[in-house]
This record gives C-alpha cells, sequence and structure tokens, in this order.
C-alpha cells in the first residue's frame, strides 16, 4: 500500500444494535472525540430493543450525532482521512442507516470507506488503551448478542476457542433482570443491586464449568426463576449477587484455562458485559494469580462506541486496504470472516 497520512484521521460510525455512535481516532489510538447517543429510554418500556423503532432513531440521530463529534475533534472534512462503520454484526436496519451514512461521506469527502466487523471493534476497545499489545491474548468477549472466547495470535488473527450453545452472557444478565423487575437493561441493574447482596447466599448452578470451552446460560437463568418462584421472600440482591457471581465464576474459569492451554501472555475483556464491576474485579485477580497482563477498557468503551469501529478501521484498513462502496450489511458476520 502506497504511504498513508501520518496523523491519518478516521471518522467511525457504529449503529448495530441501540446506541448511535460516531467518533475520530487518529492513527487507531489517539481518541479525539467520540459521541455516544444511547436510544435506552425509547426501547426500556418493552423490555428490550425494538428493531424498527431503532433503526428510525438511528436515522434522526446520526446526523447530530457526527456533527458532534466532527466539532469536538477539532478537524474540519479535510483532516478525515477515512470513513468506517459496523457492516455487521447487528440488526440490518440499524446496521444499514451507519452503513450508507458512511459510504455517502466517504464518496464526497473522497475518502476511502473501510467496512468493520463489530465483533472486532470490541476487542480493538482495549487496545485503544493499551495499545502495546502482548500476544498472543485470550479474549473474553461478552455482550448482550455475544459470547465468545478467542485466542488471539496477530492482528486480524483470531482463532475461536468457545462459544455459547444458547443465550449470550448479556442477554442472561438481561432476562434475569427482567424476571427480578429490575428494569432494562439488565445488566448495569444487577450490578448495582448486587453490590449490597452476598454473592454467597444461593448456590446457583455454574453450566458446563468442567466442559471445555463453550458456555450455557439458559439453565442458570431457569434455576434463578425457580427459585425465586419457590422462594418469594428470597432478598432481591442476594439472588442477583448470587447469579451475577455464578456467571463470572464460568466465565473467569475458562478464560483462564484457555491463557494456561494457549500460552498467552494477556487477557482481554471485551463487550458490553465487561463493564461488569465483579467481572472486571476477578479478571484483575485472575491476571495477577497467573502472571497475565490485563487489558480491561474502561466501563464506557466496553459498552457500543465508534471509537472502537475507528480504532479497528485503522488496522483493517492497514492490512485490507479501502472496502468497496457496494459492501451490503451482514447481520450474521462473524469474527475473522472480514
Ligand atoms: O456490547 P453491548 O453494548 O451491545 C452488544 O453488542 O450487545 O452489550 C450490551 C449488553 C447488555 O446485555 C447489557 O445488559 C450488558 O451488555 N451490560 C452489562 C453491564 N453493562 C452492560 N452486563 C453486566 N454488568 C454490567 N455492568
Ligand atoms: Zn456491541
Amino acid at each position: 500500500m502506497s504511504a498513508i497520512r501520518d496523523p491519518f484521521s478516521i471518522l467511525g460510525i457504529e449503529t448495530s444494535c441501540d446506541e448511535t455512535a460516531a467518533a475520530v481516532v487518529a492513527n487507531g489510538v489517539a481518541v479525539l472525540s467520540s459521541v455516544v447517543s444511547s436510544q435506552i429510554d425509547l426501547h426500556a418500556r418493552f423490555g428490550g430493543v425494538v428493531p424498527e423503532i431503532a433503526s428510525r432513531a438511528h436515522l434522526e440521530l446520526l446526523t447530530p450525532v457526527v456533527a458532534e463529534a466532527m466539532v469536538e475533534s477539532g478537524l474540519d472534512r479535510q483532516g478525515i482521512d477515512a470513513v468506517a462503520a459496523t457492516v455487521g454484526p447487528g440488526l440490518a436496519g440499524s446496521l444499514l442507516v451507519g452503513l450508507s451514512a458512511a459510504k455517502a461521506l466517504a464518496y464526497v469527502w473522497r475518502v476511502p470507506f473501510i467496512a468493520v466487523n463489530h465483533l472486532e471493534a470490541h476487542l480493538y476497545a482495549a487496545f485503544l488503551e493499551e495499545p502495546d499489545l502482548d500476544l498472543p491474548v485470550v479474549v473474553l468477549l461478552v455482550s448482550g448478542g455475544h459470547t465468545l472466547l478467542v485466542a488471539m495470535h496477530a492482528h486480524g488473527e483470531y482463532q475461536l476457542l468457545g462459544t455459547t450453545v444458547d443465550d449470550a452472557a448479556g442477554e442472561a444478565f438481561d432476562k434475569v433482570a427482567r424476571f427480578l423487575d429490575l428494569g432494562y437493561p439488565g445488566g448495569p441493574a444487577i450490578d448495582r443491586v448486587a453490590t449490597t447482596g452476598n454473592p454467597e447466599a444461593i448456590p446457583f448452578p455454574r453450566p458446563m464449568l468442567t466442559e471445555g470451552y463453550d458456555f450455557s446460560f439458559s439453565g442458570l437463568k431457569t434455576a434463578v426463576i425457580n427459585y425465586v418462584r419457590a422462594h418469594p421472600d428470597a432478598a432481591v440482591d442476594d439472588v442477583a449477587a448470587s447469579f451475577q457471581q455464578a456467571v463470572v465464576d464460568v466465565l473467569i474459569s475458562k478464560a483462564r484455562l484457555a491463557a494456561t492451554d494457549v500460552g498467552a501472555k494477556g487477557l482481554c475483556l471485551a463487550g458490553g458485559v465487561a463493564a461488569n464491576s465483579r467481572l472486571r474485579e476477578q479478571a484483575l485477580d485472575a491476571c495477577m494469580a497467573d502472571g497475565l497482563r490485563p487489558f480491561v477498557p474502561s466501563p464506557s468503551s466496553c459498552t457500543d462506541n465508534a471509537a472502537m469501529v475507528a480504532a479497528a478501521a485503522w488496522w483493517r484498513f492497514r492490512a485490507d486496504g479501502p472496502s468497496p462502496l457496494d459492501t451490503g450489511a451482514d447481520p450474521n458476520l462473524r469474527l475473522g470472516a472480514g
């Protein structure tokens, strides 16, 4: 590839689910601006994301969010060297809004367009804050739609070790919180309520704890529901803390095993559930005990944002160059599929 401008500033756009976000990041590491507009209030009364409402809201919010990201970055359009957007996985209608906007901007500004995998973007949230990677690292990518254990051997080189056989970790948090009437999104609500609870109060199952790298959370969710129905007077904070501890135990135990098997130098947390305070605490303890370097992004970098999209785009662009302007949204895109 011909020489690229230094610094190389990328405008990133994220609209895969219910956050409308735009950010400008230089050379994959320097965040010049990062704006996230959450649609939580629009979806909360339905107890989950309503795809049609999400795509309409992205349409309304994207232009002001991009404008704010540009103003905050201190750059004008001549300062933008490429425009990137999430192409998948995610909600088809929502992805299309950000993708179409990014391609249109790239076309009129005559700069490259870069298509970004949302899962790879989550992973780069950790490296935005700690750019000098110690490879290989084991990545625990836990969000509302995904639970992946991945060995990262080089930039863009991923080995999928395990995934969930049913619900994603975030989905389990959301469903249990909904059952406990704690509101939406459930993860932050359980995290908050659990602070006053006893994590050892109720011995919930640790599903598939000793069975390889795959996860299962659906049975745990059912165990919580059955327990609360049988013990209507159970303290909600104890239930929340005990459920959270069961999830964290399984996640951390498998991540540690993977790190040993792979000979990893570090352990990286990514995705919305990585904002969980108990998971973060125990990941740091595990790293200390096992001599691993922790890559634990700040909570606001774990949940959906566009700085991670612009960061991942920088590495994608250096490896593969620009993406074609006829790139379509791919709601089921997998990690490692480009
Ligand atoms: O990565 P993300 O923002 O969106 C997806 O790509 O899915 O993740 C959202 C998920 C939701 O399930 C939410 O409940 C969960 O991350 N989450 C948390 C916490 N903050 C967000 N789960 C547990 N503890 C938290 N503090
Ligand atoms: Zn996400």
